[in-house]
C-alpha cells in the first residue's frame, strides 16, 4: 500500500464483515474499527439507563440529555496491544461482551436510527479516520461517514447463512437462543437498517460486491488481495 487510506466494509449485519475487516487490516497493518459497536455501546447506555420500554419505545430526550447533556457519557474505542483491534468502553468499563447479547441486538437498530445518535457516532469515527490507515465496518461509512474513502467493499450473504453463522457463534459463546429467532431478528434488522430515514443502509455506487454465501474467509482475503492489485493499491 503506498500512503495510507480509510478502507469502508459496508453492508447487512452478520455478514462477517467484522472477520474480514480485521483480516485485511492485519495484512495491511492497519487500526480496525468496529463501528456497530459504538451503537451498540449506546443501545446497553440506554438499556441501562431505562430509557428503551419493552416495545422499543425509546426516551429519546434522556437519551440525548445522556449522550449531549452536562455530564455527558463516554463512549470510546481503545486499541487493544495485540493485532491493533478497537475495544469499546462505555464511561471506563470495557463492554465487548456486555454489548453483543441478543437483548443488544434486538433495540439497537432503533438506537441507531436516531439522528442525534448518529451525529454523535459520526462525529467520532472522522476523529478517528482522520490518521488514515483505517478498515472500518459499518452500514453507512462509504456513503455517509467517508464518502470520500480509498476502497469501499459492500458485503452480503444469504439471510440464512447468516442466520446459521450467528447462531452457531451465540451457541459457541453460551448464549441460549433459537435459530428461528436469529433468522427473525436479522430479517428485521435489514429492513430497519434499509428503511430508515437518515444513512439506510444501500451499496454506494463504487463500492465493490462482495457476496460471501459461499466463501471462507481465506477465498475472501485471496478476493481482497486480486481486489488491491486490480485497483494498483498494492503489490501482494
Ligand atoms: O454490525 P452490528 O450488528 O454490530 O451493528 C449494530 C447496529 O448498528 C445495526 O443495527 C446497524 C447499526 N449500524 C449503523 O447504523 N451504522 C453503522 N455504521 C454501523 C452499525
Amino acid at each position: 500500500m503506498t500512503s495510507p487510506i480509510i478502507i469502508a466494509v459496508d453492508g447487512h449485519s452478520s455478514t462477517g464483515k467484522s472477520t474480514f475487516a480485521k483480516a485485511i487490516a492485519r495484512e495491511l497493518g492497519y487500526i480496525y474499527i468496529d463501528t456497530g459497536a459504538m451503537y451498540r455501546a449506546v443501545a446497553l447506555l440506554a438499556v441501562r439507563q431505562g430509557l428503551i420500554s419493552k416495545n422499543n419505545t425509546i426516551d429519546e430526550d434522556g437519551l440525548r440529555k445522556s449522550l449531549y447533556g452536562e455530564h455527558p457519557a463516554e463512549v470510546s474505542f481503545r486499541i487493544s496491544g495485540a493485532g491493533g483491534a478497537s475495544e469499546t468502553w462505555l464511561d471506563g468499563e470495557n463492554v465487548e461482551k456486555q454489548i453483543r447479547t441478543i437483548e443488544i441486538s434486538r433495540v439497537v437498530s432503533h438506537v441507531a436510527a436516531l439522528p442525534f445518535v448518529r451525529s454523535y457516532v459520526d462525529r467520532r469515527l472522522r476523529e478517528i479516520g482522520s490518521a488514515k490507515g483505517v478498515v472500518m465496518d459499518g452500514r453507512d461509512i462509504g456513503t455517509a461517514v467517508f464518502p470520500d474513502a480509498g476502497l469501499k467493499i459492500f458485503m452480503t450473504a444469504r439471510p440464512e447463512v447468516r442466520a446459521r453463522r450467528r447462531y452457531d457463534e451465540m451457541r459457541a459463546k453460551g448464549q441460549e437462543t433459537s435459530y428461528e429467532d436469529v433468522l427473525s431478528n436479522i430479517r428485521e434488522r435489514d429492513y430497519i437498517d434499509e428503511h430508515r430515514e437518515i444513512a439506510p443502509l444501500a451499496k454506494a455506487d463504487d463500492a465493490v460486491l462482495l457476496d460471501n454465501s459461499d466463501m471462507t474467509v481465506e477465498d475472501q482475503i485471496v478476493w481482497f488481495k486480486e481486489l488491491l492489485k486490480r485497483r494498483h493499491l498494492c503489490g501482494f
